[in-house]
């Protein structure tokens, strides 16, 4: 058994040590949130936070996680309300939205590292999450909408 701690709640997963994360999380854990896109680390539709940090859950082996805290998109928010989701909703950002959770994850650890990117640390940041529907202006409009909300409300609280 693995154990480790899932957008807030504990699981153990019955699984093969080196069985990639991504299938732990659909097919054993059951949350779909998190899409299969290329499997080898290069496109960005597997992206989950790992300890806060983005993670390619594709090429990240189920055991590499026993004992860390994984958030999924399910778990990003508590009603779908963190900034980087309002933006996203507000700037009617997906088109399929098949990459859209491995894009919102990923912008959501960027804005944890870098409150306020430029548009050179958004690109270099995004640039590994791919979207066939290319709505990558959209994304980097949401990044900075996001950005300036998140940028705003610290300062509201003081
Ligand atoms: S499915 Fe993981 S990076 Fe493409
Ligand atoms: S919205 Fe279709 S792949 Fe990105």
């Amino acid at each position: 058994m693995i154990e480790f701690e899932i957008n807030g709640k504990p699981v153990s997963v019955d699984a093969d040590p080196d069985t990639p994360l991504l299938w732990a999380i659909r097919d054993e854990i059951g949350l779909t949130g998190t899409k299969f896109g290329c499997g080898i680390g290069m496109c960005g539709a597997c992206t989950v936070h790992v300890g806060g940090r983005a993670t390619r859950s594709c090429i990240t082996p189920v055991s590499a996680v026993e004992g860390t805290s994984i958030t999924t998109i399910e778990g990003l928010s508590a009603q779908d309300n963190h900034p980087v989701q309002e933006a996203w909703r507000n700037l009617r950002v997906p088109q399929c939205g098949y990459c859209q959770s491995g894009q919102i994850m990923q912008a959501a650890a960027l804005l944890q590292d870098i409150p306020a990117p430029t548009d050179e640390d958004i690109d270099a940041v995004m640039t590994g999450n791919l979207c066939r529907c290319m709505t990558y202006p959209r994304i980097r409009n949401a990044v900075r909408q996001a950005a300036a909300a998140m940028t705003q409300g610290n300062s509201d609280n003081g």
